[in-house]
């Protein structure tokens, strides 16, 4: 058995595998800024995350784990909220991760929140966000969570059916309050990013279609409806979306809708909500826009068609999830086992996999993936880093290159995991979830603390559940 060790990257005449990966990096003990979250460093080869050194999480906490590093949350928080304000406003889309923890800073810091379930709803509520500081999505919300929304009085529902417009306005009877809708609009954008992560082309369950007037239709119900209060419109085209072009066109369209919406009803939208999917970068070869480009595009966009249109600017809105909490977080595993195919790669198998990561397998994501716990000068090895999961799509880094010398008992992470991941997580195999501990910097008299905000799984969790 021979490890497939490329000091200068693959070599010609090498027997490459048919999906061929990046070349190797010049110093693998590198963490590219854009991909790491702002507090992480290398302290003698060893990783620190808010200044906490990983050998020190992985003992007292465990492995797979998820370390979130609080202060970075927080500082995109005030990136995004400086770039869209004082007119604009930010709400956290927190089926990214959704802890009451996270919930909290982004509040704290000034963001509102986005929940698409009443299990999501739940959190919010119980982290103390203000009820009036809340969204609510859904293609499907049930008659009790939307009952919930109204009642505990959120700042907005957006509307995605002519079901839920009925079920809302039967609701609204017994409300004293009048819930501001928003009605989710699908512009027919074929946003440029995978398939499942696209939401605005006309081919899916999202919202109300443009095209065949069923949004104009959906407005006009709203409107007729003495108990539910039209605030304005809503469209999300997808997620981890890297240029403005796909944003340009569905604002164009939406707001050709609040030009007939004028026309017909006399009235001019007060709010615009253009969703999220702000993309991240995940390896170094990702170069996402900074938010204040962003920003700055987005409302030269809304404010040119508006203009066009002879319409006053309504607010706008924006709903990050991934590009709040995405680069805050990294997962830690333990290597486990360790096998060479000869002239291909290595199989590196660590203690987590698809139920902590499924976004490889899904979405056949790229992520980058280091060794944490020690320094090493060995030349890189081409890796596939696994789960230990039944299935062979169970990867978790799909091209890694990792010291020759990686052995059983490493640590190794992975950056720009605090999106989708734990949120997505599952009990397949009956594997518990792991735990999501928050690192900070500022804590520990400067030193860096730790703090469990999500606890891990437990065997016993998984069989309480099962009362046969
Ligand atoms: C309506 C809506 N808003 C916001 C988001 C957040 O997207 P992202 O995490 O990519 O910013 C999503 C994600 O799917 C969404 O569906």
């Amino acid at each position: 058995m021979s490890r497939v060790a490329h000091p200068a990257g693959p070599r010609h005449g090498d027997v490459l595998p048919a999906d061929h990966p990046p070349a190797a990096p010049e110093d693998l003990n590198d963490l590219p800024e854009q991909v790491w979250p702002r507090g992480a460093h290398r302290s003698g080869g060893v990783l620190t995350l808010g200044g906490v050194d990983v050998r020190d999480l992985a003992a007292e906490f465990g492995t797979p784990l998820y370390v979130c590093d609080e202060e970075d949350v927080r500082s995109r928080c005030r990136e995004y909220l400086e770039a869209f304000s004082p007119e604009g406003r930010v709400f956290y889309a927190a089926k990214a991760f959704c802890s009451r923890a996270v919930l909290r800073w982004v509040s704290e810091e000034g963001l509102g929140v986005d929940v698409c379930t009443g299990g999501e709803l739940e959190v919010a509520l119980s982290a103390g966000v203000p009820p009036e500081q809340i969204t609510m999505h859904g293609n499907n919300k049930l008659l009790d969570e939307l009952s919930r929304a109204v009642s505990a009085g959120v700042g907005h529902i957006v509307v995605d059916s002519f079901e839920e417009i009925a079920r809302l306005a039967y609701l609204s009877e017994d409300s004293p309050a009048r819930p501001n809708i928003l009605v989710r609009v699908t512009t027919g954008v074929e946003a440029h990013t995978h398939e499942f992560m696209a939401t605005a082309h006309d081919d899916q369950k999202f919202g109300f279609s443009l095209a065949s007037g069923a949004a104009d239709e959906a407005v006009r119900r709203v409107i007729a409806c003495p108990g539910l209060s039209f605030a304005g419109l809503h469209s999300h085209i997808g997620s981890q979306i890297f240029d403005t072009a796909g944003f340009e066109v569905a604002a164009h369209r939406v707001v050709g809708l609040a030009v007939r919406i004028r026309d017909e009803h006399g009235i001019e939208i007060a709010e615009l909500d253009l969703g999220g999917g702000f993309g991240i970068a995940y390896t170094d070869e990702d170069d996402a826009p900074e938010v204040k480009d962003l920003a700055q595009s987005l409302r030269e966009i809304v404010d040119g068609q508006c203009r066009a249109a002879g319409l006053a600017r309504p607010r706008l809105t924006v709903e990050p999830g991934r590009g709040i909490v995405g680069p805050s977080t990294v997962s830690l595993y333990t290597v486990g086992t360790i096998k060479d195919v000869d002239g291909l790669r290595t199989y590196v198998s660590v203690d987590g996999g698809m139920s902590d990561n499924i976004r490889t397998a899904l979405y056949d994501a790229s992520y980058l993936c280091a060794l944490a716990s020690r320094a090493s000068a060995a030349a890189p090895m081409l890796s596939r880093v696994v789960g230990r999961h039944c299935e062979s799509g169970d990867i978790v880094v799909r091209h890694a290159w990792l010291p020759a010398d990686l052995a059983p008992g490493d640590l190794l992470a992975v950056p720009a995991t605090g999106a989708y991941c734990r949120s997505l997580a599952s009990n397949y195999n009956h594997v518990p979830r792991p735990a999501v501990v928050a690192v900070s910097a500022g804590g520990n008299g400067g030193r860096g603390a730790a703090r469990p905000i999500v606890r891990r799984e437990t065997l016993d969790d998984l069989l309480s559940l099962d009362i046969g």
